[in-house]
């Protein structure tokens, strides 16, 4: 089996990922890409189509990481790379304070000045963006999508394929529902729904899906 990741998108998500992946000591082989696709990714060759993947697999590559920012399709890809046989690893940077006694799944971002704090549980697939924190017992559903400089307060929760907007603060205790949109800024300071979209200082339902 060969130990270098394949990194499945090629676009900017992708970059950030690249070096959080090689600052934790791995190689990158290849990108995983679409006909649209650059030819290369920082440095990293590019292949553009999904149809690569059961080839890779095949040739002995066993390890990848899924760089694409949306929550939904970041979780298809996963399963469908899940199914061939890969195995999904985390990409999180040296600069991150991970506390021990937080619960991590696989397929995890973790940026750059993030912090997740005791006992917090960050579930497969999220990201937790540049500088964001979460603090103690907060609940991270699967493919959620923390943006950069969000502050989760103690024991919060959120439901799977929801996406916190960068620079958002959500208060302790809250609970918010799955595939949420929270805006960017919004301050959170009641329970929301699943499926619906909440801006604002407080934050307020615009859209119900
Ligand atoms: C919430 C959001 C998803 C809504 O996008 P949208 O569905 O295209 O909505 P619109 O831009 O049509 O805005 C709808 C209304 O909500 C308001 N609104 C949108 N986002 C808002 C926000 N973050 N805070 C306050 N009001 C907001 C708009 O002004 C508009 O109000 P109006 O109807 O009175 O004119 C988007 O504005 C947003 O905040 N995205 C977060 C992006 C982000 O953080 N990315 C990080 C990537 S790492």
């Amino acid at each position: 089996m060969k130990s270098e990741v394949i990194v499945v998108g090629a676009g900017g998500h992708a970059k950030v990922c690249i070096e959080l992946l090689q600052a934790q000591g791995n190689k990158v082989a290849y990108c995983v890409g679409n006909p649209d696709s650059p030819d290369k990714c920082l440095d990293i060759p590019v292949l553009k189509s999904d149809d690569h993947l059961p080839a890779l697999r095949k040739d002995g590559y066993e390890r990848v990481f899924i760089a694409i920012g949306s929550n939904l399709l970041r979780n298809k890809l996963a399963k469908k790379v899940t199914e061939m046989g890969f195995r999904l690893v985390n990409a999180i940077s040296p600069a991150a304070t991970v506390s021990p006694s937080a619960s991590l799944g696989v397929g995890i971002a973790v940026m750059a000045g993030a912090v997740i704090n005791a006992e917090a549980t960050i579930s497969d697939l999220c990201i937790v963006n540049t500088g964001a924190t979460i603090d103690h017992d907060c609940v991270i559903g699967l493919a959620v999508h923390i943006a950069p400089q969000c502050a989760l307060a103690g024991n919060v929760h959120v439901g799977n394929l929801s996406f916190v907007g960068v620079g958002s603060k959500i208060i302790p205790e809250i609970h918010i529902g799955e595939s949420v949109m929270v805006g960017a800024g919004s301050v959170v300071i009641s329970n929301v729904g699943s499926a619906t979209t909440v801006v604002g200082v407080p934050a307020k339902v615009i859209y119900k899906i």
